[in-house]
């Protein structure tokens, strides 16, 4: 095809009346909402968010937008799912134009795909509009690429948030490929598993690994070390959520010296890799 003949389709999603949107916000920078995002938070008529949503994208929402905070802090639901999968069907019905605005990508660790299952079985339409999610632009936002030729040749996204049973089940093995990286979404609480259980199937303890706390926000913190030092720097740098756990050599790609500002690496100290 030519590219310069390409017309893009004249479909471009309409929000209407008495339709959900479930719109990723990214993980904070406004700057990295997308076009159509944008477009979407412009024309709500009720926006139900959670606390991941960042002060600076709640003021793009239009003056008479009613607000509904529904919480989400890690086992601390201020409105449990089933409520809030009702006020969205709830809001839908009173022909009002209902954003559910949630943190990173709606499908990606956000139970975007329950909420639009619930809203689909009342009869309800639901756009979906994707979000930078958190592991994607939070380690750029750091200095550190996901994958990189000859160091990592593939990443895993992957929760270290437990079970209702407390336990946290996850498929150690596959995550001991020294040229992959691992990111782990909801993890600081369950690190000392995370890194006791990833040492023993067989990562060794000194790989690369950073801790990544409120990503792309103007006082994001990233603190680097190895996997066996993880647990004294949450301590030491008082680490909470929403952070990121990242594993992997892909970590020592840029020198720290030249992360000089959030998203903007400096030329002027050489990385000790190449
Ligand atoms: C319930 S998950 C939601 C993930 C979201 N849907 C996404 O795609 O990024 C919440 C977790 O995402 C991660 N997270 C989200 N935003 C973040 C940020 N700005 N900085 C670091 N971690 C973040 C943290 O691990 C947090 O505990």
């Amino acid at each position: 095809m030519n590219c310069s003949q390409y017309i893009p389709p004249p479909h471009k999603q309409i929000f209407k009346a008495g339709e959900v949107a479930l719109v990723g916000a990214g993980p904070g920078d406004p700057d990295l909402l997308t076009m159509q995002a944008f477009r979407f938070i412009k024309q709500a008529d009720v926006v139900i968010y959670d606390r991941l949503v960042s002060q600076e994208i709640m003021a793009l929402l239009p003056d008479n937008c009613k607000r509904v905070y529904v919480g989400k802090k890690q086992a601390d639901h201020r409105v449990p799912q089933e409520g809030i999968n009702q006020l969205l069907v709830e809001h839908a019905k009173l022909n009002q134009k209902v954003l559910r605005l949630k943190g990173g990508d709606p499908f990606v660790f956000g139970r975007g795909g329950e909420e639009a299952q619930f809203i689909l079985s009342h009869g309800i339409a639901c756009h979906i509009v994707p979000g930078m999610t958190a592991a994607s632009a939070c380690t750029s936002y750091a200095g550190i690429p996901l994958t990189h030729r000859k160091v990592a040749r593939s990443c895993t996204f992957i929760t270290g948030n437990v079970q209702d049973n407390g336990a946290l089940d996850l498929p150690w093995q596959a995550l001991n490929d020294p040229e992959q990286t691992v990111v782990f979404y909801m993890g600081i609480k369950s690190l000392p598993t995370i890194t006791k259980q990833l040492i023993e199937a067989g990562r060794d303890k000194k790989t690369p690994a950073a801790l990544i706390r409120k990503g792309t926000h103007a006082d994001q913190q990233v603190v680097k070390g190895s996997l066996e030092t993880l647990e004294a720097l949450v301590k030491l740098h008082n680490i909470k959520p929403p952070s990121l756990i990242v594993i992997g050599d892909v970590i020592d790609t840029f020198a720290d010296a030249q992360l000089t500002n959030i998203g903007y690496l400096s030329p002027k100290h050489l990385s000790a890799k190449k």
